[in-house]
């Protein structure tokens, strides 16, 4: 999405070779009118696909996911993260591993809301090791429902998350694929 590249340029701040930072429009303050825009390119490329349910993992994930669920007029469901297990025989749950933030953490989805008959879309802000998708994947397929793709703003493809999610059957579809970062500089993919 070239609107959003541009924007990238515009606002975006490249920290290091590792990590960019869009907390002017996307994760800290956010752009609701061009959040809006974003996700009915997304829901564009995945209508008539039979998606029944948008999911997101909390909290950056929300803000895009809820533009997507009401372009395709879609239950949004949240991805809950917890620090410790709570047994509970209502909830699927699953353990996540972020190696940015060093932390485990639980992932958890109560069963009433995501069922067998469910195929569904799966966004993110940011695609990067793809430890995240990953696992919210684990957890919706405990319910045995499908999974129509992944959806996300910004893909580090520098970062090994699209080779991940491809190699289990994943579609990714990302607005804006950075090639390379270093210090004040960014490169996209061709
Ligand atoms: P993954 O999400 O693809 O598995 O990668 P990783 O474990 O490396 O990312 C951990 C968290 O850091 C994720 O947020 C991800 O969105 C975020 N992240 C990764 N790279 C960048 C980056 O370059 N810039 C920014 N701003 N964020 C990045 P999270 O743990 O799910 O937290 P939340 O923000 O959704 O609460």
């Amino acid at each position: 999405m070239q609107l959003l590249e541009e924007r990238i340029r515009k606002d975006g701040l490249a920290v290091n070779e590792h990590i960019i930072k869009v907390d002017s429009f996307v994760n800290h303050q956010v752009d609701p009118a061009f959040m809006q825009e974003m996700g009915k390119d997304i829901a564009s490329h995945f209508s008539g696909r039979g998606v029944t349910k948008v999911a997101t993992v909390e909290s950056s994930g929300i803000a895009p996911a809820l533009m997507v669920s009401l372009a395709m007029g879609l239950p949004l469901i949240l991805l809950k993260k917890q620090p410790s297990k709570i047994l509970n025989q209502d909830l699927y749950q699953t353990v996540v591993t972020s190696f940015t933030k060093e932390t485990n953490y639980e992932l958890t989805l109560s069963k009433k809301y995501i069922s067998a008959d469910d195929h569904v879309l799966l966004i993110d802000d940011f695609l990067a090791n793809g430890e995240t998708a990953t696992a919210a994947i684990r957890l919706i397929r405990m319910s045995h429902a499908t999974i129509a793709g992944l959806g996300v703003l910004i893909e580090k493809s520098f970062q090994p998350g699209r080779e991940k999610l491809n190699a289990q059957g994943i579609e990714v579809y990302a607005l804006a694929r950075i090639a390379k970062l270093a210090e004040n500089q960014i490169e996209f993919m061709p």
